[in-house]
This record gives C-alpha cells, sequence and structure tokens, in this order.
C-alpha cells in the first residue's frame, strides 16, 4: 500500500469488535491507527495524542458521534473527521458534514471507500494546513512591511521638517527683526490647538504652515524687506504679495498642500478686513485665525532695533481688544485660559533649542556655516537678532 505510515487514525466505536475490525483493517492499508470505545475516552486519548483522522461512530451511548464531532472542532480543529453511520442515518452524515466532518462513512464497512475516504480527507487537511501558512507567511511579510514602510516614512517625516526649519530659520535670517519669531510662532500656535483638540494631521499641518507663514518674503526685495523707515503705498502692496508667493511656493509641494493654505491666509482679519482675499470668521482657516493671535503675542514681545519687547500684559490687552476684529472671538478666549507662565515657558524653551542647535553646529562640520544644516542657519539668525 502507498499510504504513508505515519497517519494516525483514532477509531470510535462502542462496538469492540467493529473497532477491532477496523483497526486491523486500516493497519493493513498502512494506517496507525487506534481505537477507543467511547466518546469520553476519545477525548482524553486526544487531549494526550494527536491525530491526522477520527473515525466514529454515529451512535454510542453518552457522547453521540455528532457531540464528538462538535467537542474535536474545537479542541483538535486540524484533525479529519469521518463519520461512520448505517444505511438508514444517511442524513445525519449530511448533517455532520455541513458541521465540519470531512466525509460519512457506510456501515457495514467497505474497506476500499473508507481509505479513498480518509486519503481525501487528509489530502483535503494538508491544503487546508498549507494555505494557512502561506496566510501566515504573508501577514508575516505585509506585518514586516509596514513596519519598514512607517519607520520609512517617519525618517521622511523627520527630513521634510528638518528642511523647513532650516528654510523658516534662514528667512529669519533674512529679516533681521525677526531671529527665532517663526519657531516661538509655532510653539505658541502649537500650545493654543492642543486645547482646541486638533488631531495630530492638523497639528502636524498648522506646525508646518505656521514655521513657513512668511516664506514668500523670500521674494521681495531687500529695499522693501529691510527699508527702516514706513512703506510708501506701493511698497507696501509689494510686501503683502509675499503670501501669494509662499503659497506659491508651498502648495505645489504634495505634503505642505494643507499648510500653504496657513500661508495663504495668514494676514487674513477675523473681521475682514485682512489681505489677500479680504476672508471673513470661518472663511479662514483655523489653523490661520490661531496663528494670526500667536504673531501678535510674538510680535509685542520680541525687541525691534527700535525699540525693546514689551512685557506679556501688553500683547494680552491687544489681543484681548482685537477679538472680533482682527481675531477670533474663540481663539482669543483659549488664549486668555493660557496663563502667562506658559508663555514666558515656551519663550525661554524657543531659544533654548536655538542655543542648543549653535552647540551642535560648531560640534559638526557638517552643521556648520550659514547654509549648513539647521543649527548653522538657527546660529546666523540668532546673530542677526
Ligand atoms: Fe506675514
Amino acid at each position: 500500500m502507498d499510504v504513508k505510515p505515519q497517519f494516525r487514525v483514532l477509531v470510535v466505536d462502542d462496538d469492540p469488535t467493529i473497532c477491532k475490525l477496523l483497526t486491523a483493517k486500516l493497519k493493513f492499508s498502512g494506517f496507525m491507527s487506534q481505537s477507543c470505545t467511547s466518546g469520553e475516552d476519545a477525548l482524553k486519548i486526544l487531549s494526550k495524542e494527536k491525530f491526522d483522522a477520527i473515525i466514529s461512530d454515529l451512535n454510542m451511548p453518552g457522547i453521540s458521534g455528532l457531540d464528538l464531532l462538535a467537542a474535536t472542532r474545537r479542541i483538535v480543529p486540524h484533525t479529519a473527521f469521518l463519520m461512520a453511520t448505517g444505511v438508514s442515518d444517511v442524513s445525519v452524515g449530511v448533517t455532520a458534514m455541513k458541521q465540519g466532518a470531512a466525509d460519512y462513512l457506510l456501515k457495514p464497512f467497505q474497506m476500499e471507500a473508507v481509505v479513498v475516504s480518509l486519503r481525501r480527507a487528509l489530502e483535503m487537511k494538508r491544503m487546508e494546513a498549507e494555505l494557512a501558512e502561506y496566510r501566515q507567511h504573508l501577514e508575516n511579510m505585509v506585518e514586516q512591511r509596514t513596519k519598514q514602510l512607517k519607520s520609512a516614512m517617519h525618517r521622511i517625516e523627520l527630513t521634510y521638517d528638518e528642511t523647513l526649519e532650516a528654510l523658516a530659520a534662514a528667512l529669519d535670517l533674512r529679516d533681521n527683526d525677526t531671529a527665532g519669531h517663526s519657531q516661538r510662532v509655532t510653539l505658541y500656535s502649537l500650545e493654543m490647538a492642543k486645547r482646541l483638540n486638533f488631531s495630530g494631521d492638523e497639528h502636524k499641518q498648522l506646525e508646518r504652515g505656521a514655521y513657513l507663514h512668511d516664506i514668500g518674503k523670500i521674494g521681495i526685495p531687500d529695499a522693501i524687506l529691510l527699508k527702516p523707515g514706513k512703506l510708501t503705498p506701493e511698497e507696501t502692496a509689494i510686501m503683502q504679495t509675499h503670501v501669494r508667493i509662499g503659497y506659491e511656493l508651498t502648495s505645489r509641494v504634495a505634503f505642505l498642500s494643507v499648510a500653504a493654505q496657513i500661508v495663504l491666509t495668514h494676514q487674513e482679519c477675523f473681521n475682514g478686513g485682512g489681505y489677500p482675499q479680504g476672508l471673513k470668521g470661518e472663511e479662514i482657516p483655523l489653523g490661520a485665525r490661531i496663528f494670526a493671535v500667536a504673531d501678535t503675542l510674538d510680535a509685542i514681545m520680541s525687541d525691534r532695533p527700535y525699540r525693546r519687547g514689551r512685557p506679556y500684559s501688553v500683547a494680552r490687552a491687544e489681543i484681548e481688544r482685537e477679538s472680533g476684529r482682527q481675531f477670533d472671538p474663540e481663539v482669543v478666549k483659549v488664549f486668555l485660559s493660557i496663563p502667562e507662565e506658559t508663555w514666558v515657558k515656551i519663550r525661554s524653551q524657543a531659544s533654548e533649542t536655538r542655543t542648543e542647535l549653535r552647540h551642535k553646529s560648531a560640534d559638526h562640520p557638517a552643521l556648520n556655516g550659514g547654509s549648513g544644516g539647521i543649527g548653522g542657519a538657527l546660529d546666523l539668525a540668532a546673530q542677526a537678532g
């Protein structure tokens, strides 16, 4: 016989003669076979030993064939189950198949039919196991690839953010008045966004938008950008184009498309008096409405060539006064709910980060020098300020 002898079959029948006869015939056909005369015994044996197939009688006192089938589907689902029935029980045999039996065998047994049925059931189980293994392999592979992809995405995100920081720092460097300004307004904005329940993604977009809000100033001539005195109406008009230039620059970059909206609308006023579109109220993205408050807070508290930075109380009074005019009253409410210490702490944290980066740039030649990395850019920006 060509059946591999390692297949183990458990015969369960309350008639010991049938058990004896069937195990002998199965052994003769090349199977390893063992028998017991009740469902209870079968469950005991199955809890200790592994079988490839079970041939069980349908009608037994105590645990019936159908009960044994249900129990084995739970405890040994990978073992093939064949139900032995009399001719009068064929419909029950079909029921058994619906409940997970691989086949039913008619009594009295015809050994040829039993062997064919067994082989088919074992082959089916083998294929099931192979499929399960393949599926598991695929799942492992997908999981591993997902991890790799996530970590690559994370590295890309970090690179993006470092690039943005460098860009913003380079801009701060050009515009003497605002050394560290981009970083501070970003941190201020995020503090308010946190209290407005921004999602992780909204948070990220606000961070990028705030960092890059004045990126368009790259396109403003020095004579206007750095002019010490008051700008003429023509010069003001040119200066105001920085929001559109910034939008043009950022909206083309896929990962900045939402942040670009903040760049475009960061000079809008809640009452419609801002530029470039004169948007009103909720027409202005929430991120830009938050940014506007952060921008004013930083402008008032920072030194200017012609004056020292003023205390928090001055900024607070100004922001409160402009609630409903320049600023969204809801955002102002959030701003006012945050204690002065928090703003002061953020401000000193921002300057610490810059000092830290300056030291890093001194340690690492790659980061050193005007345009060589964030550290270098921040260093020069700080000197300029
Ligand atoms: Fe601006």
